[in-house]
């Protein structure tokens, strides 16, 4: 497995891949590396003859209060795990080799991104979209691969690619939980160990919701109401959103109908973390 990084590098080897007739995967990534991210890599080397993680943590996607500074990042483990996972190449490039001083051009898919996290996080995905639009333009990728568990972000790079007839097949792949089913997270490192028990909150109403759909009930605000019952009772919790969204839309819905996310984002302590669940049914019918 190499490292580089330089565009330059990283490009004339998935170049030199292409030309011997090979398939290239990419796995984007801000490093500090777990589970959920070893299995999207494990998927890309089991669908493509060549992986690439890029592990880049992208200033332009935190807000001016968020986390930049602090966002944990460790190399040495990153590349543990890309080797155990069947990477073929890391590119870990400095903020400068992706942005220039005078940088000043951005990619934005303005419908998907205004609800949900785009509410608190308003430049967020615009960050988002430039960074992975300027990875896919880096090398030619034939797949890309990302986790549910960014819900939202997953459904405004497919819009991306699609508006922007971008070549290349977006994979999303399932949310990766622990034992007590908190979904994996780089940011789940901030919790302190009452705060780690605490943040359980938020898969249990996500189960729960899912449950109430899977037995028949239709009603966004009565699913939406007991999911925040359930995070209301954990003291440390303090809900940014509760909602039943169109999953490819990210639009509200009255009822849970077709394939809709119940997508939550909830502080514990300071600590944002999200969680969703997709659920579809077939005219109205599971
Ligand atoms: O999901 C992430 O880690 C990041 O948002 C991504 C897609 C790598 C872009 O920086």
């Amino acid at each position: 497995m190499k490292i580089t990084g330089s565009v330059r590098e990283a490009r004339e080897q998935v170049k030199k891949w292409k030309k011997e007739g090979l398939s290239v995967g990419l796995v984007p990534t801000m490093g500090f590396l777990h589970e959920g991210h070893k299995s999207l890599i494990v998927r890309a080397a089991a669908e493509n003859d060549r992986v690439v993680v890029s592990d880049f943590v992208n200033p332009i996607q935190f807000g001016a209060n968020e986390d930049l500074s602090t966002y944990p990042r460790d190399i040495e483990q990153d590349k543990r795990l890309c080797e155990e996972a069947g990477a073929d190449l890391i590119f870990h490039p400095e903020p400068k080799e992706m942005y220039a001083a005078d940088f000043s051009t951005y990619v934005e898919t303005k419908a998907v991104s205004g609800g949900l996290c785009g509410k608190t996080r308003p430049t967020h995905f615009r960050g988002v979209c430039t960074v992975v639009c300027k990875l896919f333009h880096i090398a030619d990728f034939d797949r890309a691969y990302f986790g549910q568990k960014d819900a939202q972000q997953l459904a405004v790079i497919r819009r991306m690619a699609r508006d922007l007839n971008m070549d290349i097949e977006i994979v999303g792949c399932p949310i990766i939980r622990e034992k007590d089913g908190l979904a994996k997270s780089s940011r789940n490192t901030y919790l302190d160990e009452e705060e780690r028990k605490a943040a359980v909150v938020l898969s249990k109403a996500v189960f729960r919701g899912e449950e109430m759909m899977k037995n028949g009930e239709r009603k966004a605000a009565v699913i939406t109401e007991e999911m925040r019952r359930v995070i209301e009772a954990e003291p440390l919790a303090r809900i940014d959103y509760v909602e039943l969204v169109d999953a490819g839309s990210i639009e509200p819905v009255e009822l849970a109908e077709g394939r809709v996310l119940a997508a939550v984002a909830v502080y514990i302590g300071r600590t944002r973390l999200i969680d969703n669940f997709i659920f579809e049914t077939q005219g109205g019918e599971l």
